[in-house]
């Protein structure tokens, strides 16, 4: 069931401040602590920025993930988008990390595009639209740099009959009162989306070997259900690593989402756009007046661009500790904050925008198709 105090934590929304210690007890997740972060360290080196950051902030299986790298045995990633209009900066928090992942495990990454899933959850967008914003989106996600050799797109309403047979087997493992508990359904939730928690739990299952998923921790609901099944089936229970959501411009609560486009940069934003959206929403944790910012200071625990900074776009530790210490004592305003963000968002977009050019003429070599994807499968079930 969706955690209902004062936040609300689901699939298909996420509602007011989130408390992550709150969630990790009640979704029974681990904190990503010292210790795990250690042992990553001893194998690849110095962890991702998000490590240090507390981006991933819990995880499952993590350990055993690291047990089945050392012993030889091997893992897999697996993460996803419903897809949508545009992708906002925050979508691409999961992607970067598994990128991260795949660079240092060398190890296969399958991204599955939940056509099927925007259609049935979403409002009055056509299959044909959510196919269009499918090949967007996809770019988006190429851009980021995956290995081409290793790493799987694939579209459920084209790629649906390679995992359909798992998915029966998940379906009739499954009955209505798991997904009601799990996901809230009603009896007015279309019969589509009843269904559709089926094929997102398959994909974590496409290889003999333990899955990890890197996703937003609204996601979680799918993996409790994976992780009940998996033994009968003969399945690895798979892993994950939660990350905490990148905060709407207007306000650290909730998630940047699509659907509200005052609060998010879309990868499409050009630099005009950018600064608008900026000054114009992006919630500031200053005083009223110059002479109180001077006075009083700030605090950068509820301001946006603070937060925006810490999470990615200020990787130095030193410098954000400088930021954040300046920002307190009133010698940084609220308009410098704002316009370091400005700053180091338009340079990531520009390189964005150029890669996600380039990855135009990639589509077909990372999209599985069924042949492709048909080849994949026999060799990773060998
Ligand atoms: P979707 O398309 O809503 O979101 C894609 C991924 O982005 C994460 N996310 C965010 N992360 C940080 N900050 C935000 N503001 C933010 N908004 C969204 C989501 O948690 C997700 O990881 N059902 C999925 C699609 C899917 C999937 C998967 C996701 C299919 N298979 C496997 C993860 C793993 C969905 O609707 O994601």
């Amino acid at each position: 069931m969706a955690v209902q105090s004062k936040f609300n934590v689901g699939p298909w929304k996420v509602q007011g401040k989130v408390d992550y210690q709150k969630l990790i007890s009640e979704f029974k997740v681990r904190a990503v602590d010292s210790k795990i972060k250690l042992r990553l360290q001893r194998i690849v080196g110095t962890p991702h920025l998000f490590f240090r950051r507390d981006v991933v902030f819990a995880h499952r299986d993590l350990d055993l993930i690291l047990d089945d790298y050392e012993s030889g045995r091997g893992f897999f990633l697996y993460t996803g988008r419903a897809p949508s209009m545009g992708m906002h900066v925050g979508h691409l928090l999961p992607f970067f990390i598994t990128k991260w992942f795949q660079d240092k495990f060398k190890v296969n990454v399958y991204i599955q595009i939940a056509d099927d899933e925007k259609f049935l959850s979403g409002k009055n967008y056509s299959l044909n639209d959510i196919r269009k914003f499918s090949y967007e989106n996809i770019l988006d996600i190429i851009a980021i740099g995956f290995d081409p050799d290793k790493t799987f797109i694939f579209q459920d309403s084209e790629f649906v009959a390679h995992l359909y047979p798992l998915a029966l087997r998940i379906g009739k493992s499954l009955n209505l009162s798991q997904l009601r508990s799990v996901f809230g359904f009603v009896g007015s939730t279309n019969a589509g989306l009843l269904a559709y928690p089926l094929l997102q739990i398959a994909a974590a299952m496409l290889e003999k070997r333990r899955c990890l998923i890197p996703a937003g921790i609204d996601q979680d609901p799918y993996w409790r259900l994976q992780r009940d099944i998996a033994d009968e089936l003969g399945f690895y229970k798979a892993a994950q690593l939660h990350l905490k959501f990148l905060a709407p411009l207007t306000g650290i609560e909730g998630k940047m989402s699509s659907s509200k486009p005052e609060g998010a940069i879309y990868l499409t934003d050009g630099p005009k756009e950018v600064k608008r959206k900026i000054m114009k929403y992006a919630f500031s944790g200053g005083q009223p007046t110059l002479d109180l910012q001077r006075k009083l200071g700030g605090d950068p625990d509820v301001d946006v661009s603070f937060s925006w900074l810490s999470f990615l776009f200020e990787p130095d530790d030193q410098t954000l500790g400088r930021i954040r210490q300046e920002y307190r004592s009133g010698k940084i305003l609220s308009g410098e904050l704002k316009d370091m963000l400005i700053a180091r968002l338009n340079d990531f977009l520009s390189v964005h925008r150029s890669r996600r050019d380039d990855a135009k003429s990639l589509v077909n070599t990372f999209k599985a198709t069924g042949e492709l994807s048909a080849k994949a499968l026999t060799t990773i079930h060998e």
